[in-house]
């Protein structure tokens, strides 16, 4: 007898009608050292995956996929990571990089889903293997290798790569995550969770690693940029409602946003920032995302009978880096 939980087909359909549906909004080139840039709503997670590329070469790299994940019935597609590969076939582009900003808490990462698929190169800032480190020892995987060698680069501060005739340059952005990086792009500026919408503030700190005094100063990085940078945020909530919103610029942030405002010290956004993470509870999806985000979203391997499996732990997730289990 064949016993269908959560019927599969009916899972698939759901999430290709919703990838059907993705709001795409685009930020054109400004000239001569601009890419261009597609911003990708995942309605779900409340996620922004981005195209950015060089109008010249038509080079292009893929920043922050999301893979679908349903956690009620254990179903994982491609969907929505479908809708860059198929924007890019019908663009021209040439994808060279798949880039994440940090291993990420609240969705899974569809990296390796789109390196299997077009064998372009994978990165990530090299601090991923703190956070590997970290996690290993809360889900107890004592074989997984906690040495980033699961990307093909990683990046440390400064480091710079070429997309098409662009300069891509790398910024550690610690404080959301310590492995958090900007990918700053001519003038363009791939934040992630660091500052989000002016009326929606800035990312929590309060994962293990991140750090509300380092956040503080990845913010003033991030305003320092040239005044007109566009600074494309990883996440928007839609506040009250309102559209989803993903494209600011240093000067907005520091006139509307009162986690970057000019106005605010060191010491009263540290306050801040803790007493708001003191009242959000843990992303839904990280116990389920984070040991695949580790393994740049590669997925458990299936048994014979084509089962796979993630692990859900159900201990004390207090975790001191000088502890061994
Ligand atoms: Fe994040």
């Amino acid at each position: 007898m064949i016993v269908h939980l959560c019927d599969p087909t009916h899972m698939l359909r759901e999430s290709e009608r919703e990838a059907e549906k993705v709001l795409v909004r685009e930020s054109p080139s400004r000239g001569r050292n601009s890419p261009h840039v597609a911003g990708f709503y995942h309605t779900k997670t409340g996620s922004i995956s981005y195209i950015v590329w060089d109008p010249v070469t038509r080079m292009a790299a893929i920043v922050d996929p999301v893979l679908d994940f349903d956690e009620k019935c254990g179903t994982i597609t491609g969907a929505f990571a479908d809708n860059l590969l198929n924007f890019a076939q019908e663009r021209g582009l040439q994808l060279t990089w798949i880039l994440d900003t940090h291993p990420h808490a609240d969705h899974f990462s569809a990296a390796s889903y789109l390196k299997r698929i077009t064998a372009v190169p994978m990165a990530i800032g090299r601090r991923v293997i703190d956070i590997q480190t970290t996690w290993k020892h809360i889900y107890a995987m004592p074989e997984f290798k906690n040495d980033g060698s699961q990307w093909d680069r990683l990046f440390d501060d400064n480091d710079e790569f070429k997309i098409g005739t662009l300069i891509a340059r790398v910024v550690d952005s610690p404080g959301h995550t310590l492995a958090s990086i900007t990918y700053v792009i001519g003038d363009a500026a791939f934040t992630h969770d660091t500052l989000f919408m002016p009326d929606s503030g800035s990312a929590r700190c309060d994962f293990p690693g991140g750090d509300a005094r380092a956040l503080y100063r990845t913010i003033q990085t991030i305003l320092s940029f040239p005044d007109d940078t566009r600074l494309f945020a990883g996440h928007d909530y839609r506040p009250n409602g309102r559209a989803a919103l993903w494209e600011s610029t240093p000067v907005i942030q520091r006139a509307e946003n009162r986690h970057a405002h000019r106005s605010l010290s060191e010491q009263d956004f540290i306050s801040l920032r803790t007493n708001r993470d003191s009242t959000l509870p843990l992303p839904g999806l990280m116990l389920f995302a984070l040991q695949v985000n580790i393994q740049g979203g590669k997925l458990p391997t299936s048994d014979q009978l084509g089962r796979a499996f993630l692990k859900f732990p159900i201990h004390d997730l207090t975790y001191r880096a000088t502890e061994e289990p």
